[in-house]
């Protein structure tokens, strides 16, 4: 099938998150495109989306959220995953806007959302990032687990085998 990964990240690490399921997704036998969202005009051509955002101050990103509000139509007749990057740890993970992340979800159709640990390096923060981390608990470091990423990438590719592929995209 052909599908389209598009991830927003400001500082790279959730973006290297989605180049993994991209990976995963294309050893798997399906030809994957990997675009930022802001890019993304259209989902012509595509049958399954996965549209994954770092989380800031309990938020995704706009670019994600723009993309799911501009392209809902689109995304509702196509097959649709979304993940989550933070640095939030459960139970403090499912605090991060949980609302509107559902309302997301329903909004686009997705088929799942999974999170992940992101990555927090004070040196590539920006002063005014530093100031809102000073005050929480967030442990600096890279803790994302890449084996968990590529695991739940394969239980996506194990779905889209299941699926035919989309009449939206072949239209
Ligand atoms: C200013 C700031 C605010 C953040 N707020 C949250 C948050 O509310 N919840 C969360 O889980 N992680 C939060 N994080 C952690 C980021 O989501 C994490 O560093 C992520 O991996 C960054 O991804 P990126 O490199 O793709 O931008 C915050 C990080 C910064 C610097």
């Amino acid at each position: 099938m052909n599908v389209l990964v598009t991830v927003a990240s400001r500082h790279g690490a959730t973006a290297e998150i989605g180049s993994a399921v991209a990976e995963v997704l294309r050893a798997d036998g399906h030809v994957v495109d990997e675009a930022a969202p802001e890019d993304v005009a259209d989902l012509d051509g595509y049958d399954a989306v996965v549209l994954g955002s770092a989380v800031y101050t309990a938020h995704w990103m706009p670019a994600a959220r723009d993309l799911a509000a501009r392209l809902a139509p689109e995304l509702r007749q196509r097959h649709v995953w979304v993940f989550s990057s933070g640095l939030a740890t459960q139970p403090a993970a499912r605090a991060n806007s949980p609302h509107e992340l559902l309302a997301l979800m329903q909004d686009v159709g997705a088929l799942g959302h999974r999170a992940f640990a992101g990555r927090l390096l004070r040196s590539e923060l920006a002063f005014a990032e530093r100031a809102i981390i000073a005050g929480a608990r967030a442990k600096e470091g890279d803790h994302r687990d890449f084996d968990a990423v590529r695991a739940w990438a394969a239980e996506v590719a194990a779905q889209l085998r299941a699926l035919t592929p989309h009449a939206a995209a072949s239209a």
